[in-house]
Protein backbone atom coordinates (compact mmCIF):
# COMPACT_ATOMS: atom_id res chain seq x y z
CA UNK A 1 0.00 0.00 0.00
CA UNK A 2 1.13 3.65 -0.64
CA UNK A 3 2.49 5.11 2.58
CA UNK A 4 0.45 8.06 1.99
CA UNK A 5 -2.96 6.23 1.84
CA UNK A 6 -2.68 4.10 4.71
CA UNK A 7 -5.12 6.58 6.76
CA UNK A 8 -6.85 7.40 3.95
CA UNK A 9 -10.46 6.49 3.31
CA UNK A 10 -11.61 4.88 0.17
CA UNK A 11 -14.62 6.55 -0.84
CA UNK A 12 -16.70 4.89 -3.42
CA UNK A 13 -18.89 6.90 -5.54
CA UNK A 14 -21.13 6.96 -8.86
CA UNK A 15 -24.47 6.35 -9.44
CA UNK A 16 -27.29 3.81 -8.03
CA UNK A 17 -26.68 0.31 -8.63
CA UNK A 18 -23.04 0.48 -10.17
CA UNK A 19 -21.89 -1.79 -6.85
CA UNK A 20 -20.66 0.24 -4.48
CA UNK A 21 -22.07 -1.73 -1.68
CA UNK A 22 -20.46 -4.73 -2.85
CA UNK A 23 -17.32 -3.49 -4.19
CA UNK A 24 -17.03 -1.76 -0.94
CA UNK A 25 -17.67 -4.74 1.30
CA UNK A 26 -15.19 -7.04 -0.86
CA UNK A 27 -12.54 -4.24 -0.80
CA UNK A 28 -12.71 -3.71 2.74
CA UNK A 29 -12.06 -7.81 3.18
CA UNK A 30 -9.07 -7.52 0.84
CA UNK A 31 -7.61 -4.70 3.02
CA UNK A 32 -8.04 -5.57 6.17
CA UNK A 33 -10.26 -1.78 6.77
CA UNK A 34 -13.81 -0.96 8.05
CA UNK A 35 -16.27 -0.69 6.20
CA UNK A 36 -19.46 2.24 6.17
CA UNK A 37 -22.26 2.47 3.57
CA UNK A 38 -24.03 5.74 3.83
CA UNK A 39 -27.27 4.29 2.86
CA UNK A 40 -27.17 2.08 5.66
CA UNK A 41 -26.30 4.09 8.63
CA UNK A 42 -29.03 6.52 7.57
CA UNK A 43 -31.80 3.66 7.94
CA UNK A 44 -30.34 2.43 10.86
CA UNK A 45 -30.64 5.81 12.15
CA UNK A 46 -34.50 6.22 11.12
CA UNK A 47 -35.27 2.69 11.48
CA UNK A 48 -36.94 3.36 7.87
CA UNK A 49 -36.44 2.35 4.34
CA UNK A 50 -34.89 5.22 2.33
CA UNK A 51 -38.26 4.77 0.02
CA UNK A 52 -40.22 5.75 3.42
CA UNK A 53 -38.16 8.60 4.34
CA UNK A 54 -38.29 9.89 1.03
CA UNK A 55 -42.02 9.64 0.85
CA UNK A 56 -42.67 10.81 4.35
CA UNK A 57 -40.43 13.14 4.84
CA UNK A 58 -39.27 14.19 1.53
CA UNK A 59 -35.83 14.15 -0.23
CA UNK A 60 -34.72 17.47 1.06
CA UNK A 61 -34.98 15.54 4.65
CA UNK A 62 -33.10 12.76 3.51
CA UNK A 63 -29.70 15.08 2.05
CA UNK A 64 -29.56 16.44 4.84
CA UNK A 65 -29.07 12.98 6.80
CA UNK A 66 -26.63 11.66 3.88
CA UNK A 67 -24.78 15.43 4.53
CA UNK A 68 -24.66 14.81 8.54
CA UNK A 69 -23.40 11.13 7.87
CA UNK A 70 -21.11 11.55 5.61
CA UNK A 71 -19.02 14.21 7.39
CA UNK A 72 -19.01 12.12 10.35
CA UNK A 73 -17.82 9.27 7.99
CA UNK A 74 -15.16 11.72 6.40
CA UNK A 75 -13.55 12.31 10.02
CA UNK A 76 -13.01 8.48 10.24
CA UNK A 77 -8.90 7.27 8.85
CA UNK A 78 -8.54 4.10 6.85
CA UNK A 79 -11.84 2.84 6.08
CA UNK A 80 -13.84 2.20 3.50
CA UNK A 81 -16.81 4.01 2.46
CA UNK A 82 -19.54 3.77 -0.10
CA UNK A 83 -22.01 6.92 -0.98
CA UNK A 84 -25.10 7.42 -2.18
CA UNK A 85 -25.17 7.90 -5.98
CA UNK A 86 -26.86 11.64 -4.46
CA UNK A 87 -23.49 12.55 -2.60
CA UNK A 88 -21.92 14.52 -5.20
CA UNK A 89 -25.07 16.98 -5.05
CA UNK A 90 -23.83 18.72 -2.24
CA UNK A 91 -20.49 19.86 -2.60
CA UNK A 92 -19.55 20.27 0.74
CA UNK A 93 -20.20 16.56 1.06
CA UNK A 94 -17.31 16.22 -1.51
CA UNK A 95 -15.43 18.77 0.03
CA UNK A 96 -15.86 16.93 3.70
CA UNK A 97 -14.80 13.10 2.07
CA UNK A 98 -11.72 14.48 0.21
CA UNK A 99 -9.79 16.03 3.48
CA UNK A 100 -8.97 12.33 3.79
CA UNK A 101 -10.40 10.21 1.34
CA UNK A 102 -9.12 8.75 -1.74
CA UNK A 103 -12.29 9.48 -3.92
CA UNK A 104 -13.17 6.09 -6.71
CA UNK A 105 -15.33 6.31 -9.06
CA UNK A 106 -17.13 3.29 -9.90
CA UNK A 107 -18.60 3.81 -13.72
CA UNK A 108 -20.58 1.95 -15.56
CA UNK A 109 -22.81 1.98 -18.00
CA UNK A 110 -26.95 2.19 -17.98
CA UNK A 111 -27.19 -1.57 -19.61
CA UNK A 112 -24.90 -2.69 -17.04
CA UNK A 113 -26.52 -0.81 -14.01
CA UNK A 114 -30.28 -1.52 -15.32
CA UNK A 115 -28.52 -4.91 -15.65
CA UNK A 116 -27.61 -5.08 -12.39
CA UNK A 117 -30.68 -3.51 -10.73
CA UNK A 118 -32.88 -6.07 -11.81
CA UNK A 119 -30.63 -8.65 -10.61
CA UNK A 120 -31.17 -7.70 -6.96
CA UNK A 121 -34.63 -8.68 -5.42
CA UNK A 122 -37.25 -6.00 -6.88
CA UNK A 123 -38.34 -5.06 -3.55
CA UNK A 124 -34.55 -3.91 -2.49
CA UNK A 125 -34.05 -2.04 -5.02
CA UNK A 126 -37.43 -0.03 -5.16
CA UNK A 127 -36.79 0.01 -1.28
CA UNK A 128 -33.46 2.39 -1.84
CA UNK A 129 -34.15 3.93 -4.97
CA UNK A 130 -37.13 5.88 -5.05
CA UNK A 131 -35.66 8.50 -7.94
CA UNK A 132 -35.85 5.81 -10.90
CA UNK A 133 -39.52 4.65 -9.64
CA UNK A 134 -41.88 7.26 -10.24
CA UNK A 135 -42.97 6.07 -13.96
CA UNK A 136 -40.25 5.05 -16.75
CA UNK A 137 -37.34 3.42 -14.96
CA UNK A 138 -34.55 4.01 -17.75
CA UNK A 139 -35.94 6.99 -18.32
CA UNK A 140 -35.25 8.75 -15.03
CA UNK A 141 -32.21 6.86 -15.12
CA UNK A 142 -30.53 8.16 -18.21
CA UNK A 143 -31.92 11.67 -16.94
CA UNK A 144 -30.03 11.95 -13.71
CA UNK A 145 -26.94 9.54 -15.25
CA UNK A 146 -26.79 13.13 -17.73
CA UNK A 147 -27.14 15.78 -15.22
CA UNK A 148 -24.55 14.00 -12.66
CA UNK A 149 -21.69 12.61 -15.14
CA UNK A 150 -20.09 16.02 -14.60
CA UNK A 151 -20.35 15.64 -10.94
CA UNK A 152 -18.86 12.75 -10.31
CA UNK A 153 -15.64 13.84 -12.32
CA UNK A 154 -14.63 15.18 -8.56
CA UNK A 155 -12.91 11.36 -8.43
CA UNK A 156 -9.20 11.21 -8.11
CA UNK A 157 -9.31 7.85 -9.73
CA UNK A 158 -12.21 6.43 -12.47
CA UNK A 159 -12.54 2.56 -13.27
CA UNK A 160 -14.78 1.37 -16.47
CA UNK A 161 -15.87 -1.31 -14.15
CA UNK A 162 -18.47 -3.06 -17.38
CA UNK A 163 -16.35 -6.01 -18.07
CA UNK A 164 -15.69 -7.04 -14.82
CA UNK A 165 -17.19 -8.50 -11.78
CA UNK A 166 -17.25 -6.70 -8.37
CA UNK A 167 -14.38 -9.33 -7.21
CA UNK A 168 -12.38 -8.07 -10.20
CA UNK A 169 -13.22 -4.71 -9.74
CA UNK A 170 -11.99 -5.12 -6.05
CA UNK A 171 -9.03 -6.46 -7.21
CA UNK A 172 -8.19 -3.71 -9.23
CA UNK A 173 -8.10 -1.52 -6.83
CA UNK A 174 -6.49 -2.80 -4.70
CA UNK A 175 -3.53 -3.16 -7.08
CA UNK A 176 -4.19 0.42 -7.83
CA UNK A 177 -3.47 1.30 -4.15
CA UNK A 178 -0.31 -1.19 -3.65
C1 LIG B 1 -29.69 7.99 -4.47
C2 LIG B 1 -28.99 6.81 -4.41
C3 LIG B 1 -29.30 5.74 -3.45
C4 LIG B 1 -29.95 6.32 -2.19
C5 LIG B 1 -31.11 7.19 -2.54
C6 LIG B 1 -30.73 8.35 -3.48
C7 LIG B 1 -29.36 8.97 -5.53
O1 LIG B 1 -28.11 5.04 -3.09
O2 LIG B 1 -29.00 7.06 -1.46
O3 LIG B 1 -32.08 6.40 -3.18
O4 LIG B 1 -29.82 10.13 -5.47
O5 LIG B 1 -28.59 8.62 -6.46
P1 LIG B 1 -27.35 3.97 -4.05
O6 LIG B 1 -26.44 4.75 -4.93
O7 LIG B 1 -26.58 3.13 -3.08
O8 LIG B 1 -28.39 3.21 -4.78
Amino acid sequence: MMDNLLGKNIVLIDFMGVGKTTVGNLLSKKLGRGFFDCDDIIMERCAMKIKDIFKIYGEKYFREMEKGVLAELSERKGVVIATGGGAVLNPENIEKLKINGLLVRLKASPWKIMSNISGYAESQSCDSRPLLDEGDKLGNMLRLMHEREGLYRCCHYELFTDPFSAEEVSAIITQYLS
